[in-house]
């Protein structure tokens, strides 16, 4: 018997579903009011549109059953798990949003919707919460940025109630006759603004028990909204980039500091220079720091999502197992280099090689500054010193900006003894890069005897 497989909730053309069922939904939450205040005649594209729009929810209803349910970070697959998980919570709603209850034998007469029944068609609406909910969701998953999403969403949600408001106004009569129905269109949603934000001018007044009683309405829900919104959009502007509000921050309070001490211009900008790019690469220590608590499992995923670029980079690492690139990269430090610093002066004692994730460096002799070698995105540096336990072979010097990974003497010795194929590589780099140095040290050597002679 062939039974059907369950949907990852997270797949793309999942995801895509979701968004054709809000798109639908969000027109539909503007189309619906505006029908039920002008009632127009529902000619054949209308129905062909509301045929769409039930096939489309029926179909969800029906897929919500074969859709996998996230709990707890897994996905359960449970045929039965699922169908009860999806009865108990958004089952009723979608299945009344699906309904074509306009159909229904007596809301037509003679080719024509009976007027107020046009109200069924706000079964529809009831999907709206659904969606409302999705994208939240989406937001959690942080597909959109907080901030702007706040805005947009309390935005968009403001301007759909007052056109909620504004049809309902047209519905019980409120505005008075006008030339055409973009007009009393207009009007209505004039009228609506105006009583909202509490500014009220007069020029439109309810006539009447139901007009009065719906102006109160709306008078009163204004009033309850505006310090709310008012207070919220003030805030979420704040928050709209605190993280860049704190790193502009930061800056201010370093150079600030700097021109303090006197510090002359170019070095400060020389500062800021540095801040910016560290910023730039999210390579700050307090962001390491920040995620220490973390069990070192979960650390250690997070490591290797963040570090994929990175690993790609470096063909050591490309050509490691899944469980070396897993030790080693919990056990990477990063650090920031401004162009032209020294990152090893040769005759030191050593205690860390490094990994260049981007930007370049000169491997350099101390005695007349000779360019032995650039090395570049992917290479590595600084192992001699940790594999033979002698000083540091050559200087090395940044070209630019460069991003690097530092692992340390104890973490490189564990590395090595874990795995033996980064060891072979290491020795093997470590023999090649040596005889280089040697042979242009006696190269040179032998250049400087005859020029001596
Ligand atoms: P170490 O001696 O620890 O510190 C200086 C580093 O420069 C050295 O390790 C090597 O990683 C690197 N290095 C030295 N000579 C060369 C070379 N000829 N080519 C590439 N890298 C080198």
């Amino acid at each position: 018997m062939y039974v059907m497989r369950m949907l990852d909730p997270n797949s793309r053309w999942k995801e895509a579903w979701d968004l054709i069922q809000a798109l639908a939904i969000l027109l539909a939450s503007i189309e619906i009011p505006v029908r039920i205040a002008f009632q127009p005649e529902l000619t054949g594209w209308h129905l062909t549109a509301e045929a769409i729009v039930t096939v489309l929810f029926l179909a969800d209803v029906g897929l919500n059953f074969f859709t996998a349910v996230p709990h707890r970070n897994r996905l359960i697959t449970d045929r039965r798990y699922v169908a009860r998980t999806y009865l108990k919570t958004w089952f009723v709603p979608d299945l009344l949003a699906a309904l074509p209850l306009f159909l229904l034998p007596g809301v037509w007469e003679a080719g024509r919707m009976v007027k107020t029944l046009h109200l069924l068609h706000l079964n529809r609406l009831l999907k709206l919460t659904r969606v409302v909910h999705n994208i939240v969701d989406w937001q959690r998953h942080q597909l959109i940025n907080a901030g702007i999403f706040r805005l947009v969403f309390v935005g968009f949600g403001i301007l759909l109630i007052a056109h909620w408001i504004a049809c309902g106004w047209i519905l019980i009569g409120g505005v008075g006759p006008t030339a055409g129905d973009l007009d009393t269109y207009v009007d209505a949603l004039y009228w609506t603004i105006t009583t909202l934000t509490t500014v009220g001018y007069g020029d439109i007044t309810p006539d009447g028990r139901w007009e009065k009683l719906y102006t109160m309405m709306v008078m009163v829900a204004g009033v309850g909204c505006y310090g709310y919104v008012i207070g919220n959009i003030a805030s979420m502007l704040a928050n709209l980039d605190l993280v860049r509000s704190a790193q502009l921050k930061k800056i201010d309070q370093v150079d600030a500091l700097l021109k303090y001490r006197r510090v002359p211009p170019m070095l400060r900008q020389e500062v800021k220079d540095y801040y910016e790019h560290v910023f730039e690469s999210h390579a700050t220590p307090q962001d390491e720091a920040l995620l220490a608590e973390l069990p070192l499992a979960l650390r250690a995923e997070i490591a290797l999502v963040t570090h994929r670029d990175f690993i790609h980079k470096v063909p050591l690492f490309r050509a490691a197992g899944e469980e070396f690139v897993r030790t080693i990269v919990l056990r990477l430090k990063t650090a920031v280099y401004p162009p032209g610093a020294l990152i090893i002066k040769k005759g030191e004692v050593g205690d860390c090689m490094y990994f260049i994730d981007n930007g370049s460096v000169d491997v350099i002799s101390s005695e007349d500054q000779h360019v032995y070698t650039t090395l570049s995105e992917g290479d590595y540096f600084g192992e001699i010193a940790l594999t033979l336990s002698q000083p540091r072979s050559a200087t090395v010097r940044s070209r630019d900006f460069c991003d690097l990974y530092v692992l340390y003497r104890r973490d490189f010795e564990e590395a090595l003894e874990q795995f033996p194929g980064f060891a072979r590589h290491v020795r093997r780099t470590v023999k090649h890069r040596f005889r280089d140095i040697e042979r242009r040290h006696a190269r040179r050597n032998a250049r400087q005897k005859s020029t001596g002679d």
